[in-house]
């Protein structure tokens, strides 16, 4: 699709990655649908991007906690009133450690809102994005969404989900005017990535690219819309392997777990069973 023809709902646009898509969507003449939790930080986004000199026609903005079915069909009917031709699924939520380390609340949090808020946005838009005559449904995903490494297990699962759905409604799909995309980045210098994330992709020599690289992919997607795309060298590469034979790069990852935050429980002698 021409950029300057999409009408895009963007979720998670007041994160790294979503800023910079917002301005190089605005920048390619699209209009834009914003979206997070959070009023005034979608206020003053909005209000940047009109003192950057973009248009304040195209650029809309609403409120929707995607951990709440609620918000999410209220987030849907908005981009349906707004005629929204592109989604770009991008809201998402980190989840970093040893899977012992991992309390419950942050296990559904990280699945409700990176893998079901998304299936649930998508069912509740397909009926109007099938009544189009050309729709794009783009899923942001991970390199970590086709190869699992150690301290990423929880976000793995949503993102490998998400990546399962996104292929299995592709097909479903084909004979659609609605295209269904999947992008992986690798990691991405934004907020998303604490300290301990940070330390452990210096231990294990991991390149992070600059938000702007994910924007340009993105944009990229619209134009040309290839079912899935992951962005980097060698992760690009070790995607395609890992989807190949998985075991071969099984032994591949003694770095990584040897940067991992120490287990708060480190083996002890069990207890005797008959004293
Ligand atoms: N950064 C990386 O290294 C990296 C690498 C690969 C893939 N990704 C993926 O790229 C996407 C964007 O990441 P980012 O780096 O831009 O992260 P970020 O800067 O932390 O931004 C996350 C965005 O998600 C929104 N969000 C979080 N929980 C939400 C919820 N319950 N409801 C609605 N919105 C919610 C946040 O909005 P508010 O907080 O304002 O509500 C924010 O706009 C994510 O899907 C992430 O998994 C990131």
């Amino acid at each position: 699709m021409n950029p300057a023809h999409a009408r895009v709902l963007l979720t998670g646009a007041t994160g790294g990655i979503g800023q910079a898509s917002a301005r190089a969507l605005l920048r390619a003449g699209a209009a834009v649908l914003l979206s997070g939790r959070s009023h005034e930080r979608l206020d003053a986004l909005s209000r940047r991007l009109v003192t950057e000199g973009f248009d304040a026609t195209r650029i809309r903005w609403t409120a929707a906690d995607l951990g709440h079915a609620q918000d999410t069909r209220a987030l849907a009917s908005e981009a349906t009133r707004l005629c929204c031709n592109v989604v770009i699924h991008n809201a998402g939520l980190p989840a970093f450690g040893r899977l012992e380390q991992l309390s419950d609340d942050t296990l559904e949090a990280v699945l409700q809102t990176n893998l079901l808020a998304p299936m649930r946005l998508t069912r509740a838009l397909l009926p109007h994005l099938q009544q189009l005559t050309d729709a794009q449904l783009i899923f942001v995903g991970s390199a970590l969404g086709a190869i699992g490494l150690p301290g990423f297990s929880v976000y793995s699962a949503g993102k490998f989900g998400l990546r399962g759905f996104a292929q299995a409604l592709r097909r479903e799909l084909q004979d659609s005017t609605v295209q269904v995309q999947y992008l992986g980045p690798r990691s991405t210098d934004t907020g998303f990535n604490d300290p301990q994330v940070q330390a452990y992709n210096r231990a294990t020599g991991t390149a992070q690219d600059p938000p702007t690289a994910v924007a340009d992919a993105l944009l990229a997607l619209i134009r040309h819309p290839v079912g899935e795309r992951f962005l980097g060298f060698p992760e690009k590469f070790a995607a395609r392997l890992n989807g190949l034979a998985p075991e071969w790069l099984d032994g591949s990852f003694r770095r990584h777990r040897e940067s991992l935050p120490p287990s708060p429980s480190a083996p002890t002698a069990p207890p005797p069973l008959l004293r």
